[in-house]
């Protein structure tokens, strides 16, 4: 059984991915400032900006169990880092900046003090630097994948660009395995009845490519990350094999970029947001599409 410190796993994506863990034998304790509604897992009420509460929270017990006078808090297998303020204009900018970059900090640098050898945090696609610029841009090359130079102009994918640095940095100092996942829009289960709002205005999605990842397959990809050791520091993207468009992949970029390169011939609803690493190096295999989805095609 692994033991995962997950962080944010009351949000919209932590809670499907603490789910995917529990269901997969993992035993998690959920670290964050609200309380997840699941029977299964505690809640450890924790502000991540803090380093103190962040050390303690890491080395803590992990449920009642183990106040057993023959249990001790043992080290995790594993630290799954998803707390975040997601997106700009939900708090000022430089709050987006503060919590995301420090409390990745803290969790990252009390995780390898700790001994703990795999951290997995959670990126964005919005690295990119397409999703909150001020006027609709063209990337340098499609699909986008992970060797793509990031050049976002916002504090929320600053703050992921920061994160993926510090990321780096500790894994060269400690030798620990650190993954950065660059999160597509996470789609919960009961979203794919917004499906068909989607296919009637493309438009709508082009800043994001259409890229999609469903939160149960999030589950898979942070599980199989975890599962898989020995690769250092490394970036992923986290996105569905197609898109979230019922029009082919190519009518999307003749449509919506058609000045952009592309490094290579795409199938018929690839997705633009590359999976292709995930998929080799951790084994990824996205289990769900909208094509499957009966609330998507209403
Ligand atoms: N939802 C998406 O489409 C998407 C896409 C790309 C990346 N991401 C990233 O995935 C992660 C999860 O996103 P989400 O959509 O579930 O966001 P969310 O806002 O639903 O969940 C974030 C969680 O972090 C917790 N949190 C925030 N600040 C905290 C603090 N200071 N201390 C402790 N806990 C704190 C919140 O209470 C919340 O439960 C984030 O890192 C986000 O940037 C999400």
């Amino acid at each position: 059984m692994k033991r995962i410190m997950f962080t944010g796993g009351s949000g919209k994506a932590g809670k499907h991915v603490v789910q995917y863990l529990v269901d997969h034998g993992c035993q998690v304790l959920n670290i964050d400032r609200t309380p997840l509604d699941n029977p299964a897992v505690r809640t450890l009420i924790t502000d991540i900006t803090d380093s103190g509460q962040v050390f303690n929270a890491l080395s803590s017990y992990m449920g009642l169990r183990e106040f057993d006078p023959s249990l001790r808090p043992v080290r995790a297998d594993a630290v799954v880092h998803f707390a975040a303020i997601p997106r700009i204009m939900i708090t000022p900018d430089n709050e987006v900046f503060r919590v995301n970059t420090m409390g990745t900090y803290n969790v990252i640098e009390a995780a390898v003090a700790l001994g703990i050898r795999k951290v997995i945090i959670a990126s964005s696609e919005t690295t990119y630097g397409l999703v909150f610029s001020h006027e609709p841009r063209d990337p340098a090359y499609l699909p986008l994948d992970e060797e793509y130079p990031v050049d976002p102009p916002d504090s929320y994918a600053l703050s992921k660009i920061c994160n993926e640095a510090t990321a780096r940095a500790f894994a060269t100092r400690s030798g620990a395995d650190i993954y950065a996942i660059r999160i597509g829009n996470v789609i919960e289960p009961h979203e794919y009845a917004r499906f068909p709002d989607f296919f009637a205005n493309p438009e709508g999605r082009r800043r994001i490519l259409w890229s999609y990842i469903d939160a149960r397959d999030l589950g898979q990809l942070v599980l199989r990350a975890v599962e898989t050791d020995g690769l250092g520091f490394q970036v992923f993207n986290a996105a569905q094999d197609d898109c979230s468009s019922n029009l082919p992949t190519a009518e999307l970029l003749r449509r919506f970029y058609p000045n952009v390169r592309l490094t290579r011939p795409l199938g018929e609803h690839e997705t633009l947001l590359a999976n292709a690493k995930a998929r080799t190096m951790l084994g990824f295999r996205p289990a769900h599409s909208w094509r499957t989805e009966p609330t998507a095609r209403r």
